[in-house]
């Protein structure tokens, strides 16, 4: 098969030195002329965390330049979003420890700070940009974990339960897309029946299909406050980092049970399993780059290590490797980093 491709090459491209490739990268018209991929605003989630209060805009230590605001201090960023053409933001409580319990219950709490943000922004800003919020216990859970906690195990058909009741409950706010990131097994088509039986034929599903047990989400736990809580690890519902073909198992279910789009999470250290999933199954595809890798990147940016180009360069790669979108926490600095 390659030496085929090689011949191809050959006839096509003759050889140096009447062919230069330098020829069409000589000048910046002609390199735009001829570029296969761009960015647009159209090609971004942005991920908003929220926080209990008035006014606030709180940093976050793990996370420079992102923050979390409180519902009355939403439209500093949501109208800029909305200004900047972005299509959808993702919503992500910070949840205070005395709400957390083993079993999560303030996930089904219709008077929770997603609630409310969900309400809030459907009131104020109609359709006029896309809500979308994970389904998982995570933020809830006082041990940290996605699920159910039992002897160590994150137990999956009773995790589903709390998931649908979860998922009805933001399409009920008000929610547009819901992205169960939780990795339970079966539960896209069961939230999908749900969905339906109760007349939320429209609200779509986002499925963290893809989701890998991965070291980047560090600074993600701390911007939802359940860093230093998490008992043991992820390893038994998320994804062996090392596994290609199981990624593909993944999301072959998850279409067959009723997901509308796929997510690949972490993002940059995954472009080969983006680039399989854009190629085997021709879905939308999202890629998450993670707060850990925002981290790295904006650190070494701060500490003039690296230029501030490496955020459009590492944008670009997701691009390349097929995704149709991508949630960034860069996405509201957007002007900054396209030109
Ligand atoms: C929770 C969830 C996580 C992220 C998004 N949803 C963390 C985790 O699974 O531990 C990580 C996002 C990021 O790191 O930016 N289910």
């Amino acid at each position: 098969m390659s030496h085929i491709i090689n011949i191809f090459l050959n006839m096509i491209t003759g050889k140096y030195p009447s062919l230069r490739l330098r020829r069409s990268r000589k000048y910046d018209w002609s390199r735009r002329l001829i570029e296969e991929n761009s960015l647009s605003p159209n090609d971004f989630i942005l991920p908003i965390f929220l926080i209990e209060g008035k006014s606030k805009k709180q940093e976050i230590k793990s996370m420079p330049d992102v923050y979390r605001y409180s519902i009355d201090n939403l439209t500093k960023i949501i109208d800029k979003a909305i200004k900047n053409g972005l299509p959808m933001i993702a919503l992500f409580p910070y949840t205070e420890k005395n709400k957390k319990n083993d079993l999560g219950t303030e996930a089904l709490n219709e008077d929770n700070l997603v609630c409310r943000a969900i309400q809030y922004i459907k009131k104020k800003y109609k359709n006029e940009i896309g809500i979308m919020c994970d389904v998982a216990l995570d933020p809830y859970t006082s041990h940290g974990h996605d699920g159910l906690l039992k002897s160590n195990y994150i137990l999956n058909d009773e995790t589903i339960k709390v998931l649908i009741d979860q998922s009805l409950l933001q399409a009920q706010m008000g929610c547009d897309v819901l992205a169960p990131s939780d990795m339970m097994d079966g539960r896209i088509g069961e939230i999908r029946k749900a969905l339906d039986k109760n007349n939320y034929q429209m609200i779509q599903i986002l499925s963290y299909a893809v989701k890998y047990a991965s070291s980047f989400y560090g600074p993600f736990r701390d911007a939802v406050g359940s860093k230093g809580l998490l008992k043991g690890d992820k390893k038994n519902y998320q994804m062996d980092f090392r596994n290609e073909n199981e990624a593909l198992r993944e999301v072959a279910l998850d279409i067959k049970e009723g997901a509308d789009m796929i997510m690949v999470k972490p993002g940059m250290p995954y472009l080969d399993i983006i680039k399989v999933v854009k190629e085997n199954f021709k879905i939308p595809v999202i890629a998450y780059q993670v707060s850990g890798e925002y981290s790295l990147l904006t650190n070494s940016i701060n500490r003039g290590l690296i230029d501030k180009k490496a955020v459009l360069e590492s944008l670009i790669s997701f691009k390349r490797a097929g995704a149709n979108a991508i949630v960034s926490y860069y996405a509201d600095r957007l002007s900054l980093i396209l030109k």
